[in-house]
């Protein structure tokens, strides 16, 4: 890691700004794709070096800073549910000293050097839920969402058994929400992999991810077929709380009928709450489910009380983290992935083997440089860690293990699948493909990125058939899945000489080339924030589009500023740097990508992005910008209550801004609002205009 003693203020301040986008693409990789790409573990160490370096330097505490955040924003396909009460997170410990010191705190803080009673309860690597009972009976249910808004998944968690629709005891309070963690067994999830296997749809990487994808289904139908399950360990609010400890809850709740998990414990002191670490970490490979750790809290309710909270985490509980599980393995194969946008990513195809219960082929390698500085060759004995989330990671080689055959490997300098040059770029860790569209890899990545769920979401053209249609010119491109109906030819006689007639594939039959064409159709109408992310343009996930839909309303007026490359606006858009901004106007400036959209305007609608949040508020449609310290609001309350009203935050002033908001201690940006006369507000006339 970085030296942060030794770091001046310049680099701290580059280095927060790459943490910060780096956590971002992060977080939406992992919340709204399900599909994570970094580690719990440098996941963890990216979160503790801009914490290190926030400390050092606090006045270059960035507004987007992942310090200021819980989880990610809500995905706006669902209702959102206010948390009447937040649901927090917990702190994080990894080593028995930490547990000590947090054991020790914990005493100082409450002024006494008695034993403390804790519960430990494993951890379930699964997602959060809250479901509201009203008088007995279950009327909603929502994720944690970012911990103050979840979505509203009422539907789907009424399919999972083991939930009671209805509670009659007599002590059960009129108004309580029951809180805990839906999650996927082992076997549940190879089953459903397997399943997907043989629809070649892209397996979920493991079993929280596929709790997730599961869980958040608009259509619960979709819920009800996946085998998912759960299990109660809090509350939220609640209208009569009579318990007056941890564990004498989770008793009431297991009483009531509701799933508790088997094996929590209640320990006395220290030697106790290590000695349930130790029991629990030796049977986590037998468990039926991933577990990540175990979650102590003090047992107490009054003691928690006088413990309270820290920003966002409880000081009376913690999370003690297990470390990732490892195994060592043979190398047969390093094979290179050319993926949509030209990337040359090396993925290791290791002698399968178990790892904490989940079967490992293959490992990612990520780039030229890894595999050299872990001097990494077919054939070698690695170490391999699976730590709960994304693709296995190769830790390092067993040296003494290495065959005198075995010969270093030298990494392709032109791309595997079209031989066009590979080439790495100044500061670029990744070597891309020079061949663009004429690269089969890169052509077919980008078909299926197209399809995908985020993206055209078309259910039916799945990778393999993706691949078969590419290989005999059936697709090209996106543009002609819209065109495969017209040229599949019906019953017709006459046209039927020419036709496709899919139908008569190995495999196929009338039925499912129905159900694609049906499949096809229903998309031919798309709304702009999948439309932009579908096009696949190089850093441009679905977060951005997103934004990139509020802020240009319609595609032809995206289109429009992009092609005259005016970006000064994309780049005022908060969350859009320099270099995204450049991918994006570069994107614009390929004519094979102008006429592949230009196909595609032909044959699908693009709906115009209407803001579904407010538009009848004084700040709806308008562009805010904030500048200096506020006093009553954080910049991200601040932040959050400008958009719920419908307004844009940028993060830079423009021509294109209507009010810019100044705090205490304003700098450059207030000047400039000056100087292009964009009304200034204060704090107080912005509250004003927000309570209208
Ligand atoms: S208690 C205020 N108990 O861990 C404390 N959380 O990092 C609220 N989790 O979002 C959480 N098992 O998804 C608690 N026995 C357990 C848990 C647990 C898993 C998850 C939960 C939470 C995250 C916190």
């Amino acid at each position: 890691m970085i030296d942060v003693s030794a770091i001046n203020e310049e680099q701290a301040k580059k280095e927060l700004e790459r943490i910060a986008k780096e956590i971002a693409k992060s977080d939406e990789a992992y919340y709204q794709n399900d599909n994570p790409y970094l580690t719990d573990a440098e996941y963890d160490k990216l979160k503790l070096l801009n914490e290190k370096l926030e400390q050092k330097f606090p006045h270059l505490i960035r507004a987007d800073s992942p310090s200021k955040r819980i989880g990610s924003p809500v995905k706006s396909d669902f209702k959102k549910i206010v948390h009447t009460i937040p649901m927090l997170s917990l702190g994080d410990i990894f080593s028995k000293e930490e547990l000590a010191d947090f054991v020790k705190g914990i005493q100082r803080f409450l002024n006494t050097e008695k034993d403390i009673e804790f519960t430990s309860e494993p951890k379930m690597d699964g997602l959060s839920f809250s479901a509201r009972y009203e008088k007995g009976r279950l009327i909603s249910g929502a994720t944690r969402g970012d911990g103050k808004t979840g979505e509203d998944i009422t539907d789907n968690l009424k399919t999972i058994a083991g939930l009671p629709h209805f509670v009659e005891a007599e002590d059960f309070p009129d108004i309580i929400e029951l809180r805990g963690e839906v999650y996927m067994s082992k076997a549940d999830f190879f089953e459903l992999n397997a399943k997907y296997a043989a629809e070649n749809k892209k397996p979920f990487a493991n079993p929280r991810n596929a709790a997730a994808g599961s869980l958040r289904q608009l259509d619960a139908n979709i819920t009800k077929e996946r085998k998912l399950s759960l299990l109660v360990y809090t509350w939220g609010e609640v209208s009569n709380l009579f318990w007056q400890s941890q564990s004498e809850f989770l008793e009431t709740v297991q009483r009531w009928g509701f799933p508790v998990n088997p094996y929590n414990r209640l320990c006395r002191n220290l030697t106790e709450i290590i000695d349930s670490y130790e029991t629990l970490l030796n049977t986590r490979a037998d468990l039926p489910y991933d577990i990540d750790g175990i979650v102590y809290k003090v047992n107490s309710l009054d003691l928690q009380n006088r413990l309270g909270f820290l920003t966002r985490t409880p000081r009376w509980a913690i999370a003690h983290k297990f470390p990732a599980e490892k195994a060592v393995t043979r190398i047969n194969n390093i094979r290179i992935q050319v993926g949509r946008t030209g990337a040359l990513t090396p993925v290791a195809d290791l002698e399968p083997i178990n790892v904490g219960g989940v079967i490992v082929s293959h490992a990612t390698l990520h780039n030229e440089d890894e595999i050299k500085r872990k001097d990494i060759r077919i054939g070698d004995y690695v170490t391999i860690q699976r730590a709960g989330d994304v693709i296995p990671q190769v830790l390092g080689v067993i040296l003494e293990k290495r065959s005198p055959e075995v010969k270093e490997f030298e990494f392709p300098k032109v791309c595997p699948e079209c031989g066009a040059h590979a080439i790495r770029e100044e500061d670029e860790a990744v070597r891309r493909c020079t061949g663009g569209l004429s690269c089969p890899a890169q052509a077919i990545e980008r078909i299926k990125h197209f399809v995908s769920r985020e993206a055209f979401n078309i259910e039916g053209l799945g990778g393999k058939i993706i691949e078969q249609f590419f290989a005999e010119s059936i697709l090209q491109n996106p543009a002609d899945i819209f065109t495969l109906e017209a040229r599949n030819g019906g019953d017709d006689l006459f046209s039927a000489a020419n036709g496709l007639h899919l139908e008569n594939r190995d495999g196929w039959g009338k039925k499912s080339v129905e159900n694609l064409f049906k499949a096809i159709n229903e998309r031919r109408k798309i709304s702009l924030p999948r439309f932009i992310y579908a096009l696949g343009i190089r850093q441009v996930g679905a977060a951005t589009s997103l934004l990139i839909a509020k802020n240009y309303g319609s595609f032809a007026h995206f289109m429009e500023e992009m092609q005259q490359n005016h970006t000064e606006k994309l780049v005022s858009i908060d969350g859009i740097g320099e270099a995204m901004a450049h991918d994006v106007t570069e994107f614009f400036k390929e004519e094979h990508n102008l006429l592949i959209i230009q196909k595609l305007l032909a044959e699908v609608q693009v709906e115009d992005f209407v803001d579904n949040i407010i538009n009848n508020s004084p700040i709806s449609g308008k562009t805010i910008v904030f500048t200096g310290t506020l006093e009553h609001l954080t910049r991200a309350e601040a932040k959050a209550k400008a958009q719920s009203l419908g307004a844009k935050v940028a993060g830079s002033v423009s021509a294109h801004t209507d009010f810019v908001v100044m705090g205490a201690d304003a700098g450059s940006k207030a000047k400039k609002a000056q100087e292009l006369g964009v009304k200034i507000l204060n704090e107080e006339d912005f509250l004003q205009l927000t309570q209208q």
